[in-house]
């Protein structure tokens, strides 16, 4: 074991051995190395006179460019987006995404939570917490219907063993809770450790845990923490803040979850890919939050210089070495040109009013597809999986094969829809306009019929 990576987990064990015991293999081992990263961080802070450390190049005390780069992004000095960024990510876009978190997510107040890890975008959220914290072997539970990249990440790259539990009740009218409890509770008392994955808004289906479903959803897995299970939960919260019903939990469920108990870690996975609109700017962050001893003589946060015992926030900082740690093994760092340009867009005064806009555009879509969805003439086609948020919503089809509804409407019609297992449709009403929704839906009732012809 890398002597910094005993260091961190000497901290983690300190303040709470449970998160040390939920660290996989590689989430013990991992450190940030104290190599050229470090050094030149040192000198770009004490290197007054000549700075000879990092690998770019510089010219005239500015970092060397082309013209035909820095010609075409204006607004943002050539500094703050040609160098590389930290492996931890830009510290101002740190700092604004965690006020952000705070301001979203109300009863995360009084609570203390890490600095966000900047990643490339959230799928490198996703795959960066399932390498610190689960192993071969390692169960993952997560709903049947998902989104399939997990599979890839849990799966296939960190070979761990995905068990599922019904996404909805088999009459779709509600949100399954029961199936949900039964597989922790069956899972927590065969395993030591559970990695659970929430997805709230859900892809494919759209739907968000109304606050009742959600405080049920967080009991039960508070519960099974405090009955002596060690429980990471990954949040990932990609469409957040796109909730379009009054009874729909408004915040993360990771801010019910921080500080809940001392056996149970929640990580947010979210960034400003599909929050923000910039999908290709590739901006993810990684952001803890944990529960400790509550009888434990864990320092508050600020104290620690003053006290032996490591506090919170250095138990927190370990964590966020670890997860730049494993950045700098993999992309070594996010791209900083969309750091800046994200920081910069939130630093905008405008910024509420240009994402309030673009919230009642999607929402007005997702209503009209309700509306729409009404019509009896749709009624013996399909089945509308409950949907109130993000991007997507799904249908069940009654009586025709999905996949192949779906090659009959790309043939036929340029029509381009997903097909999700043998019943299921997705529509991602995110890119569709209005007056595209009605035909959209008479479309897909007309190759239903005509498949049905065919049968
Ligand atoms: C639930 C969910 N998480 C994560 C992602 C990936 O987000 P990003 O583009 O930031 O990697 C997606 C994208 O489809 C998603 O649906």
């Amino acid at each position: 074991m890398n002597p910094l990576a005993a260091e961190l987990n000497s901290i983690i064990e300190n303040v709470n051995p449970h998160i040390l015991e939920m660290l996989s293999e590689m989430g013990k081992k991992l450190y940030f190395p104290k190599g050229i990263l470090t050094q030149s961080a040192e000198a770009k802070q004490k290197a007054h006179k000549i700075n000879a450390t990092i690998g770019i190049a510089k010219q005239n005390n500015r970092v060397m460019a082309l013209p035909s780069i820095t010609a075409l992004i204006n607004g943002i000095d050539p500094d703050n987006f040609l160098p590389y960024a930290s492996s931890f990510g830009v510290p101002e876009l740190r700092e604004k995404w965690k006020h952000a978190l705070f301001q979203k997510n109300p009863s995360l107040v009084g609570k203390e939570i890490s600095l966000p890890v900047v990643t490339g975008g959230i799928t490198h959220s996703v795959s960066t917490f399932s390498d610190l914290w689960v192993d071969a072997g390692d169960t993952v539970i997560l709903p049947d219907m998902m989104w399939g990249n997990y599979s890839m990440t849990f799966g296939i790259r960190n070979r761990a063993k995905i068990v599922q539990y019904n996404t909805y009740t088999p009459d779709l009218k509600q949100i399954d809770i029961d199936s949900f409890e039964h597989t922790i509770l069956r899972e927590s008392s065969n395993n030591k450790k559970v990695v659970v994955l929430l997805n709230f808004p859900h892809n494919p289906t759209g739907y968000t845990l109304s606050v009742d479903e959600a405080k049920r959803v967080s009991s039960i897995l508070i519960g099974v923490a405090k009955h002596g299970s060690n429980v990471v939960v990954g949040c990932d919260d990609a469409y957040f803040g796109l909730f379009y019903e009054q009874e729909t939990m408004k915040e993360s469920i990771f801010s019910l979850l921080t500080g809940a108990d001392k056996r149970l870690v929640a990580v947010k996975l979210d960034g400003a890919t599909k929050e923000d609109y910039v999908w290709g700017l590739r901006t993810g962050f990684v952001t803890y939050g944990v529960g400790v001893d509550s009888d434990s003589s864990v320092a508050v946060s600020g104290c620690s210089s003053s006290s032996k015992k490591p506090s919170l926030s250095d138990l927190y900082f370990a964590l966020e070495k670890k997860t730049a740690g494993c950045i700098r093994g993999c992309v070594s760092n996010a791209s900083h040109l969309s750091q800046s340009v994200v920081l910069k867009s939130m630093e905008d005064e405008n910024y509420p009013k240009y994402k309030q806009e673009k919230f009642d555009l999607l929402k007005s879509r997702a209503l009209a597809i309700k509306e729409v969805l009404k019509d009896p003439i749709y009624s013996d086609a399909w089945d509308v999986y409950p949907f109130n948020s993000g991007y997507f919503m799904c249908i069940r089809l009654k009586d025709v094969d999905a996949e192949t509804l779906r090659l009959h409407m790309l043939d036929n019609y340029g029509i381009g829809l997903i097909s999700l297992g043998k019943d299921n449709i997705r529509v991602a009403f995110s890119c569709l306009e209005q007056d595209q929704i009605k035909l959209l839906f008479d479309m897909v009732l007309q190759g239903i019929n005509e498949l049905r012809k065919l049968n």
